[in-house]
């Protein structure tokens, strides 16, 4: 077991709710469903709360793409570590204790995929970096991090998707999602942002952007008329619409990948940050 000291990061609230991370998993699946074929890919999910529900549905929606995935839910607080352990059945599904290096568990059996989610968002924002960089450097090269933030039930989910490439992690996606179970507009994401945009909703590209998003709802709304007691469908077909006029009108580069964005995501190739987020991961000497 790891020792105490060597834990990188501090333990914070450990709420979680069952089916609160679907966003962020069937995104993966549309999207990624590549990085899990092949081989026994190791998959990790980093703080994930004080039961590990969010861990066990992962491993079941990604079973189908394959079969072999190997399942490690990671925890900086002991206590529930403990409560998912009688949950593990190894290899295929784990639970340890670990903080941020998760290098220092994972050894050489490298992660091909990292789910670190609605945990650096109580953490300062000049620890969201730092984080990053450790987790990276348990990834496989190609691997992918994703870490982001959702309401309680993961209603609306926002999230960024990072790609370690040699030594460098690289940004990919900004993505908004919502399951359309509620009327949703651009300004119910400003409040689940992750950590590294939130404080930054006056700079001049968040800005823009979240103006732009705006400026698209508000003529759907133009056209045919604003009623928040509107059906599922009315509220889906607002996000299709918005979505193309964010691409068409306002030139944001939208990923229009079929059903991706009828399924409720806006994935932006765009980080919306002032300065690149691009970062190099130091050698780990393993
Ligand atoms: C709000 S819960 C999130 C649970 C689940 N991921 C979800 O989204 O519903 C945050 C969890 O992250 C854990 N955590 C915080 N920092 C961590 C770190 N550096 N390493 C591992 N776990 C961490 C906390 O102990 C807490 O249980």
């Amino acid at each position: 077991m790891v020792r105490r000291e060597r834990l990188a990061g501090q333990p914070t609230r450990g709420k979680t709710a069952l089916n609160r991370l679907r966003q962020i998993d069937v995104y993966v699946a549309l999207t990624h469903s590549g990085a899990l074929l092949g081989g026994t890919p190791l998959i990790v999910d980093l703080g994930f709360g004080a039961y590990p529900w969010t861990t066990l549905e992962m491993r079941q929606r990604w079973l189908r793409i394959n079969p072999r995935i190997r399942v490690l839910g990671v925890e900086i607080d002991p206590q529930r570590v403990a409560t998912a352990l009688p949950y593990a059945d190894p290899p295929a599904v784990d639970f340890r204790l670990g903080g941020f290096n998760l290098w220092d568990i994972v050894g050489p059996h490298r992660a091909r995929l990292i789910r670190c989610y609605n945990v650096l968002r109580q953490y300062d924002e000049a620890a969201v970096r730092p984080a990053l960089i450790e987790m990276a450097k348990a990834l496989e090269p190609g691997g992918l991090l994703i870490e982001g933030t959702s309401n309680p039930t993961g209603r609306i989910v926002a999230f960024d998707v990072y790609r370690r490439e040699s030594d460098l992690l690289i940004h990919e996606a900004l993505v908004f999602g919502t399951n359309f179970r509620a009327p949703v507009e651009p300004v119910d994401f400003q409040t689940i942002l992750p950590k590294r945009l939130i404080h930054h909703m006056l700079d001049p590209r968040p800005s823009a952007f979240f103006g732009a998003w705006r400026q698209a709802f508000t003529l759907i709304w133009r056209s045919v008329g604003y009623n928040r007691g509107q059906s599922r469908q009315v509220w889906r077909s607002q996000w299709i619409v918005a979505a193309s006029l964010l691409k068409s009108r306002f030139g944001y580069p939208v990923d229009t990948r079929p059903g991706l964005i009828r399924r409720g995501y806006i994935a932006l190739r765009d980080s919306l940050s002032e300065e690149s987020l691009d970062s190099s991961i130091p050698h780990t000497h393993q």
